[in-house]
């Protein structure tokens, strides 16, 4: 037997970081990818405990996390900081920066400079980018500085006001052969995956079957290669209306709001903290700073009859 067996959790197994080159050989055997988003280091330790393949530092994070109506607000600095945080959590699965609306969309030189600075200064393994047409021709110039890319087509929330709204794409034939020639654009200049969101399964289905990288599906049925899904939709800490693809597989949020009301009924009563929840001193010390040699200020009483002896 192996030293190092591969733990039942894990449908790839290393020691370190999962090697990029894994995701084409786990499309190839059929074992499907796992990925999820994060956006501290919290989340990036507890999915990686948990076996997961990829952590997207999503720009999902403008509206789950901060609290905005879309995406479109994120700053590099934003993304740059919750990569840093993420990656000091997360050691074996391969950590993706989202690269926020106008970060990459101007040239290739602006493209590729805010790509580096995520690897380089967030730790980032690879870096994502949205939507196919001009983003092929960045994905490409980030390919060729060194950075895997991975691709998003479908429902790109970055453009979603282009979309007429946050709504599932690829729904005629002539938009869904759109949307594979936009996949295929992307696999040709590099990149090593492409994320299908909201698209109907036999679209997400004939792109899978066309594009020799894995597809991470969110919202596209189960025939893609992996499936993603945004940490605080899944385990229930959002509060507005999820989409449709969403599964909720715990309710976190729900747990919060119970474990804060006793905390506040125990520390309304006095019930916290006990004994246990505090720091004890050497009797000495206490029966020192507690008796008469210890300077303490004076009460009332005690004011203009500071020299009378004690008894
Ligand atoms: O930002 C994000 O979380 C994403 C996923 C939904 C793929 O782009």
């Amino acid at each position: 037997m192996s030293d190092n067996p591969k733990p039942t959790r894990y449908a790839s197994w290393t020691t370190g970081k999962l090697p990029l080159p894994e995701l084409a050989e786990m499309k190839r055997r059929g074992d499907k990818i796992v990925m999820v988003t994060a956006y501290d280091a919290p989340s990036g330790r507890l999915a990686d405990a948990a076996g997961v393949d990829l952590i997207l530092v999503g720009d999902s994070s403008g509206m789950v996390v901060h609290g905005r109506e879309s995406t479109v607000a994120v700053s590099l600095d934003e993304i740059l900081f919750m990569t840093q945080w993420v990656t000091r959590g997360a050691k074996r699965p391969i950590v993706i920066a989202d690269m926020p609306f106008g970060s990459y969309e101007e040239s290739d030189e602006l493209a590729v400079r805010n790509a580096v600075l995520l690897v380089k200064e967030g730790g980032a393994d690879a870096i994502k980018l949205e939507r196919g047409g001009t983003s092929v021709a960045r994905a490409q110039a980030i390919v060729g500085a060194g950075i895997p890319v991975m691709g998003h087509v479908g429902l790109t929330p970055q453009t979603a006001t282009v979309l007429g709204g946050f709504k599932a794409q690829g729904r005629t034939a002539e938009r869904a052969q759109q949307l594979i020639d936009d996949a295929l654009a992307l696999e040709a200049a590099g990149c090593f995956s492409i994320v299908l969101e909201a698209v109907p399964p036999a679209v997400a289905r004939a792109a899978t079957q066309a594009l020799t990288v894995p597809t991470i599906g969110i919202g596209a049925g189960a025939d893609t290669d992996g499936q993603v899904l945004v940490w605080h939709d899944m385990l229930g800490f959002y509060e507005g209306r999820s989409p449709r693809f969403v599964k909720r597989y715990a309710e976190l949020g729900e747990a919060v709001v119970e474990a804060l009301e006793r905390y506040a009924e125990e520390v309304r009563s006095g019930a916290f903290p006990e004994e246990k929840h505090t720091y004890g001193m050497p009797e000495e010390e206490q029966a020192a700073f507690e008796g008469d040699s210890v300077e303490r200020p004076l009460v009332p009483g005690e004011i203009g009859r500071e020299h009378e002896q004690h008894r």
